[in-house]
């Protein structure tokens, strides 16, 4: 088989999704290298989103195929995708606010399907993972606090622990830098540095272009549905395809 098509983890192979008259996504195709930290950039409205929704099972896509690890998952469900180990936040946080940071972490043991309803916090073990992910994160210190509570920051390291606990292999990441201090950028980044060195693949969506150009080794560019563009961020920076979707304003 070819060496490429092996490397890659996840492949999105010319799919296409209408709302109505809309056509958010339209015969779009997106190799994701394994190991790889991928940036994924586009004007509002580019379809980043419905892209992240059509690979977790979000959306069922018209037409077109997702492969995962060579399989496809065109028409698995988002709790199938995510036991399968792709990961992923949401551009608005999905944590629950009237539970504390721990009892959040409690939930997505058991969204793994490895906790136990009927027993809390069945094995000590998976607690003492929560806790090790809270402090991988940096917000141990809140852990019996309501997740309302958090920052809008914290929040987002909430769900990035979230999802580690279910041990992705590939993590996709919707705007995680997005109304998030600087400092806690910078520190969000070294995490994803740390968990890439693991050998976990990211795809991340992001606007913060300094963000994205420290981070990512390829970035990969959105219009209207498609991917216009992909290469280093010295590559797409100077495509000019790039430069007109952008209106030659935005990518700085
Ligand atoms: N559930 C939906 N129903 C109708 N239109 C949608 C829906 N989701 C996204 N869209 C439209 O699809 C296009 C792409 O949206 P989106 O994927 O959110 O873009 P991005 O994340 O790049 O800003 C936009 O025009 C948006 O309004
Ligand atoms: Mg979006």
């Amino acid at each position: 088989m070819d060496k490429e098509i092996q490397n890659n983890v996840i492949e999105v192979s010319t799919i296409s999704k209408a709302f109505g008259g809309l056509r958010a996504l339209e015969n779009c195709s997106l190799n994701i290298q394994a190991g790889s930290i991928t940036g994924l950039i586009g004007p509002n409205g580019s379809g980043k989103t419905t892209l992240f929704n059509a690979i977790t099972g979000y959306e069922r896509i018209d037409s077109g195929d997702i492969r995962f690890q060579g399989k496809s998952i065109a028409q698995s469900k988002p709790e199938q995708i995510f036991k399968l180990g792709i990961g992923r936040t949401f551009q608005l946080t999905r944590i629950f606010p009237k539970l504390t940071v721990l009892e959040n972490m409690h939930v997505a043991v058991q969204r793994q399907g490895k906790g136990n309803m009927f027993s809390s916090w069945s094995a000590a073990h998976e607690r003492r993972k929560a806790l090790e992910l809270l402090d991988f994160v940096g917000i141990t210190k809140h852990k019996d606090l309501l997740a309302g509570n958090l920052s809008y920051g914290q929040r987002k390291l909430l769900e990035f622990a979230f999802i580690l606990i279910a041990d992705p292999k590939i993590i996709l990441l919707d705007e995680p830098a997005g109304g998030v201090n600087p400092t806690m950028i910078l520190y969000l980044a070294d995490r994803i540095r740390e968990l890439h060195q693991q050998g976990l693949t990211f795809l991340i969506v992001e606007h913060n272009m300094e963000f994205v150009m420290n981070l990512c080794q390829q970035v990969a560019v959105m219009h209207q549905g498609n991917i216009i563009a992909q290469g280093t961020g010295a590559e797409v920076r100077s495509n000019p395809a790039v430069l007109d979707a952008y209106l030659g304003g935005g990518l700085e």
